[in-house]
């Protein structure tokens, strides 16, 4: 299998194709909406022989700002964390590893930005999602939120 993961900026051309994966999964809408919260984000595409397969958009922001918590401190420093707000790959190209090459990279992503964990939440029907969740070893949380669990791994 000739796979890999790369950033795609909204600005280039590619974001058109990233759109319309997004929308064939049903998460255009998280790819499109402002997050005033983040302080910085980031896109991923999986591409399987350079066509894109699958996609996952990491959102930096202070852990509990989305909530309007106050700040957390290590060492005089607010401590930060990677949040994955879309994640998916196309059902035809599924159990295939993609979406654990999406993760991997998030991961890596999240420790340049110098993260202290990475977090997601998903519905409880994202029974595949859980699976591959529990498979990288994420801690589980319930949330309150339209029947939901949050994962979160420590960077
Ligand atoms: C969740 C999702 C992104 C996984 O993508 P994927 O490319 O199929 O995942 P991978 O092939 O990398 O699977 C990694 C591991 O996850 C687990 N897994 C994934 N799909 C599974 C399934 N249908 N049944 C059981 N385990 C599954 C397995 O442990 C798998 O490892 P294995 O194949 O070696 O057993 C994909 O199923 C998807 O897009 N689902 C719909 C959208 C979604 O739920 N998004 C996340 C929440 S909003």
């Amino acid at each position: 299998m000739s796979a890999s993961v790369r950033e795609i900026n909204s600005a280039s051309s590619e974001y058109g194709r990233l759109l319309d994966v997004a929308t064939k999964l049903d998460q255009a809408k998280y790819l499109t909406r402002d997050y005033p919260m983040a302080n910085s984000q980031c896109i991923l595409g999986a591409y399987f022989q350079e066509t894109l397969v699958g996609l996952l958009l990491l959102l930096r922001q202070d852990i509990g700002a989305d909530r309007g918590l106050p700040p957390i401190l290590r060492a005089g420093r607010v401590l930060e964390e990677a949040f994955v707000e879309a994640f998916g790959v196309l059902p035809e190209c599924r159990r295939r590893g993609f979406g654990h090459e999406l993760q991997t990279a998030a991961m890596t992503i999240c420790t340049g930005w110098d993260c202290y964990q990475i977090r997601s939440r998903s519905p409880v029907l994202s029974t595949e999602n859980y699976q591959l969740k529990i498979k990288m070893g994420y801690s589980i949380c319930p949330s309150e939120e339209n029947d939901s669990y949050y994962f979160t791994e420590l960077v």
